[in-house]
């Protein structure tokens, strides 16, 4: 379990964050630590170089006119040496030109040789300055050259130690070494606070998705602390937003169907307990009875029919069994089937074709739909009223127009008319017959064939419907 939340952590965003603002504030601090250490060192060694250089130059001069290295009894030139060495806590030797060591303010070497590369260069006249930076002093050898002769009568050898030059160094790499710890420990404070504010809307807009998976807070979400989450909030939105519809159609699509369903057999239910509570019921109620079962058992195959063609539909969707279809032909045959109950209804049905039309269509689904057309014009008109059903086609198209001389659609039913189970006028309907999934089944059908659907209507006048399906089916 903690590993697994180890494992997450350090994957996480907010882990990311604190790694890269760490990197950012703490390596400039280091880089620019040990370049700033170096840079120093070198320029103090400098520094006091040219320092003792033109101090010692200076005091070459005066030894060379004063002649001292004959007689060193000179006490000034003797004192400013002894200063020169104390000044810089270093060494001077003086050498003649028999490399005798005339002068060694230590006292260490006076009257030995010294013959050494150094200074045999300077004695070529050449000034030689060398930083042994291991055992961290500075040696030079400087030629004393007589002004009038241009000949060098002796060198100087000064060695110097840089053991101060160390010492300020190393005070001041303990210093940065402070000052960066404790700029590292801020900058870990500063980098925590920010990546935790920054990845906090993250977290809130999980629990809000949560909120919502969970059912709880039908508020909308909205997290806008960055653009993107702005947008992602807006999609998202829009996405439960699709989704309760979905869910709502669904739901009320069951209760529908269910209710549907039951109101049949709630009336099979009562015609056979009112002839089961009765003694002695005549034939004829028998028969009236029965014929009234039957009818109801009708009506329940039919929703049961269309509901399954709907759902074929929706599952199949674009698997059409498509052929070349003479619809002048297929119309006839349809009005053909339907004249029987407009002439039962007193409706008069007449059938205009324009010219012969052809056209890849699933001949079964086109039929289903045009006939509840049809069929809904008869239902829904008035005695002796009439239906007209009109066929024409351009070179892309084939229009078909049904319109009838019946009740009419009121305006605010126009949206509805193709919801499933949806009637104008429920009670009415229900004397007339009907379940409310004939449009729906019609306008599936056309928009399976990339059709067109419309609907014009005045409550007492009569209803038009007009259907566009293209001639060659697109795929
Ligand atoms: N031509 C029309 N004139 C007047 N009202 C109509 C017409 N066509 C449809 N309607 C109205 O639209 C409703 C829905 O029609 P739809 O064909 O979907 O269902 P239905 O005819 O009631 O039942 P079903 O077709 O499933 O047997 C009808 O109940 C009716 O109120
Ligand atoms: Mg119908």
């Amino acid at each position: 379990m903690t590993k697994r939340r180890i494992i997450t952590f350090l994957k996480s965003l907010r882990f990311r964050l604190i790694i890269i603002f760490m990197i950012l504030g703490i390596l400039p601090g280091m880089l620019l630590r040990a370049g700033m250490l170096k840079s120093y060192e070198k320029k103090a060694v400098s520094n006091k170089s040219i320092d003792i250089l033109s101090q010692s130059k200076i005091l070459a001069n005066k030894m060379v006119a004063s002649d001292y290295l004959n007689d060193i009894s000179s006490e000034v030139i003797t004192a400013q040496l002894e200063q020169l060495s104390m000044i810089y806590d270093g060494r001077v030797i003086l050498i003649d030109h028999m490399f005798h060591i005339v002068k060694d303010t230590y006292g260490l070497d006076q009257n030995k040789t010294i013959i050494s590369e150094e200074v045999m260069k300077s004695f070529r006249g050449k000034e030689v300055s060398n930083y042994d930076s291991e055992n961290r002093y500075i040696e030079m050898t400087i030629p004393l050259t007589n002004t009038d002769t241009n000949e060098v009568i002796g060198v100087m050898l000064v060695s110097v130690s840089m053991d101060s030059i160390v010492a300020n160094s190393d005070y001041l790499k303990q210093n940065l070494l402070i000052m960066e710890v404790i700029s590292s420990i801020a900058i870990f404070a500063i980098s925590l606070f920010l990546a935790i504010h920054l990845t906090k809307p993250f977290g809130r807009m999980s629990k809000s998705i949560e909120e919502i998976q969970t059912g709880y807070g039908d508020s909308n979400l909205m997290i806008d602390d960055y653009s993107e989450f702005q947008d992602i909030s807006t999609k998202l939105n829009e996405l439960t937003g699709r989704m309760k519809i979905l869910d709502d159609s669904r739901q009320e699509f069951v209760s529908n169907v269910s209710h549907e369903l039951k109101t049949p057999l709630t009336s099979m239910k009562v015609l056979a307990d009112s002839l089961n509570g009765q003694e002695d019921v005549p034939i004829e109620l028998y028969k009236e009875f029965m014929a009234d079962i039957g009818g109801e058992i009708e009506r329940e195959t039919k929703i049961i029919n269309d509901l399954l063609s709907l759902v074929k539909m929706d599952k199949s969707a674009g698997e059409l069994n498509i052929s070349s279809v003479n619809m002048n032909e297929l119309l006839e045959q349809i009005l053909k089937r339907l004249r029987p109950i407009a002439d039962k209804q007193h409706v008069d049905l007449v059938l205009e074709s324009f010219r012969p039309v052809t056209a890849e269509v699933d001949e079964v689904k086109i039929t289903l739909a045009i006939t509840n057309l049809i069929e809904n014009g008869i239902k829904y008109n008035k005695p002796e009223g009439w239906v007209h059903v009109s066929l024409n086609a351009d070179h892309q198209f084939c229009y078909l127009k049904v319109s009838d001389s019946g009740i009419g659609i009121p305006e605010d039913s126009l949206e509805h008319i193709y919801e499933r189970f949806y009637r104008v006028d429920k009670s009415h309907s229900r004397e007339i017959g009907g379940t409310g999934l004939g449009l729906a089944i019609t306008r599936n059908a056309v928009l399976m064939h990339r059709g067109a659907i419309k609907v014009f209507s005045t409550v007492g006048e009569g209803t038009i419907f007009n259907v566009r399906i293209p001639l060659n089916y697109i795929a």
